[in-house]
């Protein structure tokens, strides 16, 4: 890989409070360097889709990963703003983050590069890819974080979410869906086979659940959007009697040929002592009497997710907190049916990918 053999720059960064200092490779982003190097800095997505990042370049010269990224349109480049998880520096930089920048990040959960061999492959259905991932280091993470992937010759990152809960891991298992455009998952798509190499970066992200508190859950999950969820759900309820936390969770598919994680999400809802309930939605479809009967611990509705979700959630959850990840319509949809049903907006999460 080129951008391990390149000479590092230094990276200076200013904020109200303070300056700090790191090295960054040529193609490497200013975010992940100064993550990787342990400085608080401020993100949410690393993929360029939030804001979050956004720093003011004061001297030196710069590149800029992916100019479209979808946050890159609310930048004011006339005053030098970028994305710090989209831009990467051409020699020595100084930055200045925004007021009010600074953030906590969860110390025990640093976010590191490392390579990581394919270890296995598996269609879940037409649209939809488990890949496992043998890392060459463990990795800490919490349920519901999600980690960067590149793979030879592709470039830039897209980030996954971990399907798996046990920590320290030392495999991860992803969904990756189909997409148009090319990029990742055109590569595993065609290209990967297992014993392949891919970089991989993190954990990331803060819509995480952790195992011992004991707020309920609803998820609201479309399709590959089911990943962070199978985390969570699985290190609350993967253990028999653990606490009396109550989970409510909605799968979205359109058809029983797309189901998968179906026997799974049995497992685990029989598992739960009612604590876990799991209905699946199928958009297009009835389910058949012959799916029902195979899952006798899931529910099944016809409809789409959020109406579905709409009905099916139990009057009896206590200040839950709602986490939603799909294709932005149904996302979308799911928040503005918790909105009508008067689910407070600070306690929704959501995961918006195409
Ligand atoms: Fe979200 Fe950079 S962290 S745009």
């Amino acid at each position: 890989h080129t951008m391990l053999h390149s000479t590092p720059h230094a990276i200076l960064i200013r904020t109200p409070s303070g300056t700090a200092g790191y090295q960054a490779m040529a193609d490497e982003r200013l975010l992940d360097a100064g993550l990787r190097a342990g400085h608080c800095l401020p993100y949410e997505c690393a993929t360029g889709t939030c804001g979050q990042c956004r720093a003011t370049v004061l001297h030196g010269q710069h590149r800029d990963l992916w100019p479209e990224a979808p946050a890159a349109a609310k930048l004011r480049r006339e005053r030098g703003e970028v994305l710090m998880c989209q831009t990467a520096a051409c020699g020595p930089l100084e930055v200045a983050l925004p007021k009010g920048a600074e953030q906590m990040l969860e110390p025990h959960c640093w976010p590191a590069r490392q390579q990581a061999r394919v270890s296995g492959l598996r269609l879940l259905n037409a649209d939809i890819i488990e890949l496992r991932l043998e890392l060459s280091a463990p990795l800490d993470f919490l349920p519901g974080q999600f980690v960067l992937l590149g793979a030879p010759g592709v470039t830039g990152y897209r980030a996954y979410s971990m399907v798996n809960h046990d920590m320290p891991a030392t495999a991860l298992t992803l969904l990756i869906k189909r997409k148009p455009d090319g990029g990742f998952s055109t590569w595993l798509f065609q290209t990967a086979r297992e014993g392949m190499r891919v970089d991989l970066f993190g954990p990331l992200g803060k819509a995480t659940f952790e195992a011992d508190t004991m707020q309920d859950i609803v998820c609201i999950a479309g399709g590959s959007g089911i990943a962070g969820m199978m985390s969570i759900v699985g290190a609350i309820h993967g253990q028999p009697l653990r606490g009396t936390r109550r989970t409510d969770m909605f799968f979205g598919v359109r058809a029983a040929h797309d189901l998968f994680y179906a026997s799974e999400l049995n497992a685990l809802a029989e598992r739960s002592n009612g604590l876990l309930q799991v209905t699946v939605a199928l958009s297009e479809a009835q389910p058949a009497p012959a799916l029902i009967e195979r899952h006798p611990a899931l529910r099944f509705a016809h409809g789409f997710v959020h109406e579905v979700a709409m009905h099916g959630l139990r009057p009896a959850l206590e200040a839950p907190t709602a986490f939603l990840a799909g294709p932005p319509v149904a996302v979308d949809a799911g928040i503005r049916m918790l909105m009508k049903q008067k689910f407070p907006l600070q306690r929704i999460r959501f995961d918006r990918f195409g």
